[in-house]
């Protein structure tokens, strides 16, 4: 009886892990910025943190924070934040510069490593 206590607790333990990781960024699997609400081209494949081990990334070379001057801060990180809510061109029916710099971060590091995907269809490939 014990042991059946013991294990019904170690399996309740196990199921509350797996719900509380469901929230947070190791489930992403595509870019998906809220600020595009009629994406013209399918979603590009990114597997968070599979993608950020692999290529071995601190969390700032993308989610950066600069100060007032516009020098990058070391150590410190925006990853609660949407790229769009810094880069979100306010205003425009389409955030052509959010584009941009969505292109500027994965593909510019990808074109610089000679390492991961530059074509089009190779980021935007699988329909959602
Ligand atoms: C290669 C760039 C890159 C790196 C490196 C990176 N991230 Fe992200 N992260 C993203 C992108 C892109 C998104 C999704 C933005 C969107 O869809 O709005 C994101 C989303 C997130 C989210 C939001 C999750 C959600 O469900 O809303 C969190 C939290 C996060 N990242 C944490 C981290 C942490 C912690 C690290 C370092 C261990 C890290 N990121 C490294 C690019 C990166
Ligand atoms: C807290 C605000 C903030 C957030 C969130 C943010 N950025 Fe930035 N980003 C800036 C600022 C400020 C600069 C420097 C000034 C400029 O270039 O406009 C910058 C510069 C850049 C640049 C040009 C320099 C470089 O690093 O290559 C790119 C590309 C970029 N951001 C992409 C992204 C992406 C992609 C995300 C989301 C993963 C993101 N940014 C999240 C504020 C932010
Ligand atoms: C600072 C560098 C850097 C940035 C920023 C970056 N990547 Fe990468 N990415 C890499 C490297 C390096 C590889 C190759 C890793 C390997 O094969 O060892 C890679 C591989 C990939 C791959 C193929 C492997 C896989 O995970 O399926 C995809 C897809 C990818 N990146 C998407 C993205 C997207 C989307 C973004 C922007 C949100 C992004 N990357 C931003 C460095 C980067
Ligand atoms: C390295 C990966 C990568 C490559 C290569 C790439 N993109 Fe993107 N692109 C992205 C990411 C990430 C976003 C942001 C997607 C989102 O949040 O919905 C994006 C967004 C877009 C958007 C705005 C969202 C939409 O679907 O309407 C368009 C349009 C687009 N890309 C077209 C292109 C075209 C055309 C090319 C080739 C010239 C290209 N992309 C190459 C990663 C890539």
């Amino acid at each position: 009886m014990r042991k059946n206590i013991l294990f019904i607790g170690v399996l309740l333990g196990v199921l509350s892990l797996a719900a509380f990781s469901a929230y947070s960024q190791e489930d992403i699997e595509f870019v998906e910025d809220s600020a595009f609400t009629d994406n013209m081209r399918p979603l590009p494949a990114f597997k968070h943190d599979e993608h950020n081990e692999m290529a071995g990334l601190e969390c700032n070379e993308c989610h950066h924070v600069y100060d007032d001057d516009g020098n990058l801060v070391e150590d410190e990180s925006s990853e609660d934040q949407e790229c769009s809510e810094c880069h979100g061109a306010e205003g425009d029916e389409y955030p052509m510069e959010l584009v941009r710099r969505y292109h500027l971060n994965c593909r510019g590091c990808h074109l610089s490593e000679k390492a991961g995907p530059v074509a089009c269809g190779e980021c935007h490939a699988k329909a959602p």
